[in-house]
């Protein structure tokens, strides 16, 4: 029996999972994707273009990849259609290559607006959510009161639509959330007709059988393990299970079909919405490297938080999603520093010092301890394994040592070609 192998974000989401997953697709038989919903933004980028999917698997454009949309996944249609048509001019083989699991939990347009009304309620609280809906979505689906897309199929989902919505209708009309309730029925009508053309299946079934006759899995995550519903920096979460355990109860397979597991992270850290960031840059430094990584999200375009990176954090990853090997993102990134620091430790408010990540990270202020290294300061455009800087180089063996993990890939600049890999890790 063949294994499923997991990729995902070690820190707060926008890793490069997209770009990886479009990278690493040939190799593989099947994408799945088996958390999260249009709350993701997955950039790839070749030939000169850039793409950016939200619900549909980054091993779309590989013709032979078969992609699925798992059951822990939450679905809006509205932004299914729209996604799908924006792939039209390319020519893919979309119904042939995408499945979508019955079971996969459908996003209402109620659910954006309750989604606008909690965040609204919460004042200076709020998540920072990006009101796809996706929270509410959750609510309901563990509320067992959700929709999900094997219902479109039943001449009854209309009205099980209605009874959904009405409860929705009820706790919205004590917030002051304006919409037009006809425009977003319709669409969201159209957008559901639109879905019943694609393959929707029991997707457990599909990957178990795919498995027994030998096909590879990719699992891609969504989000960040720093953004998981259990693990983050809660509440300032999303409400799925972003990690290696996630890929079990969200495609059907059980742990001992789990292969590798892909720990992807960044050079440094980003994090956009709300909640705690121990090493993040409110200076010019930040600000550079905000404008030097384009960090600005790619499903809200909100500028994204930078700063250093921080092992406490990733250590605490990489411990919960059992990674195999690490893939180090965007160091083309720290091009323009001289000095590039690392936070090993944190150190809390009673002076404490700590190599753990604190239960009370929300109220506590941690002051990130850092080790200065010498930056490399020249372009990557060139390099090979065997030709990196070796400020670079001993950039990767700090980290390696300190994570215990081998990097086994090193990305330099946003397209598929941009890739270096390290064989001899
Ligand atoms: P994802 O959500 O994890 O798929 O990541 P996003 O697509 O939201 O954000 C990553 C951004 O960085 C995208 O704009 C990518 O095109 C870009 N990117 C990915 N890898 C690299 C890299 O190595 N260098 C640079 N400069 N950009 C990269
Ligand atoms: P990808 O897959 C970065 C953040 C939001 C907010 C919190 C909760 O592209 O890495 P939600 O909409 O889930 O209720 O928002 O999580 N967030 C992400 N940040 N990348 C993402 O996805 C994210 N998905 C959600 O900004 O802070
Ligand atoms: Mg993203």
């Amino acid at each position: 029996m063949s294994k499923v192998d997991v990729l995902l974000g070690l820190q707060w989401g926008d890793e490069g999972k997209g770009k990886i997953v479009d990278v690493l697709a040939p190799k593989y038989d099947v994408v799945a994707r088996f958390q999260g919903g249009p709350n993701a933004g997955h950039t790839l980028e070749f030939d000169g273009i850039k793409h950016v999917l939200h619900q549909i698997p980054s091993g779309i454009f590989r013709e032979k990849t078969r992609n699925v949309i798992g059951n822990g996944v939450v679905l809006d249609p509205v932004i299914f259609k729209a996604e799908i048509e924006k792939l039209s001019k390319y020519n893919l083989n979309v119904k042939a290559n995408l499945y979508i699991s019955k079971k996969a939990t459908l996003i209402l347009p109620t659910h954006r607006l309750l989604d606008q009304a909690y965040e609204k309620a919460k004042g200076v609280d709020k998540i920072g959510s990006t009101l796809k809906g996706i929270g509410p979505t959750y609510q309901d689906k563990i509320g067992r009161q959700g929709l999900r897309v094997g219902d479109i199929l039943s001449d009854r989902f209309k009205e099980k639509f209605q009874k959904l919505a009405d409860i929705h209708f009820k706790i919205l009309k004590d917030h002051d959330i304006q919409f037009n309730w006809d425009e977003l029925e319709v669409q969201f009508m159209e957008a559901v007709n639109f879905l019943k053309q694609f393959n929707l299946i029991e997707s457990e079934y599909f990957l178990n059988k795919e498995l027994k006759e030998g096909s590879t899995i990719l699992a891609e995550g969504a989000q960040g393990a720093l953004l998981d519903i259990d693990f983050g920096s809660y509440p300032f979460v999303t409400s799925s299970n972003t990690v290696t355990a996630g890929a079990c109860t969200g495609l059907g397979v059980a742990p001992r079909h789990i292969g590798e597991v892909y720990g992807i992270f960044k050079a440094y850290s980003t994090r956009v919405g709300s909640g705690p960031f121990p090493t993040e840059l409110l200076d010019e430094q930040g600000e550079l490297m905000r404008k030097e990584g384009n960090e600005f999200g790619s499903t809200t375009g909100r500028p994204r938080r930078c700063g250093w990176i921080d092992l406490p954090s990733l250590k605490y990853s990489i411990m919960i999603n059992g990674v195999t090997q690490l893939l180090m993102m965007k160091a083309d990134v720290l091009n323009i520093f001289q000095t590039i620091k690392i936070c090993t430790k944190y150190e809390l408010a009673d002076g404490t010092v700590t190599e753990m990540v604190p239960y009370e990270l929300v109220n506590e202020k941690i002051t990130p301890i850092y080790v200065e290294l010498k930056g490399w300061n020249t372009s990557l455009s060139e390099i090979s394994e065997d030709s990196m800087p070796a400020e670079l180089r001993n950039y990767i063996d700090f980290l390696e040592k300190q994570l215990g993990v081998p990097i086994t890939l090193i990305s330099t600049g946003p397209d598929r070609t941009q890739t270096v890999y390290r064989q001899n890790t």
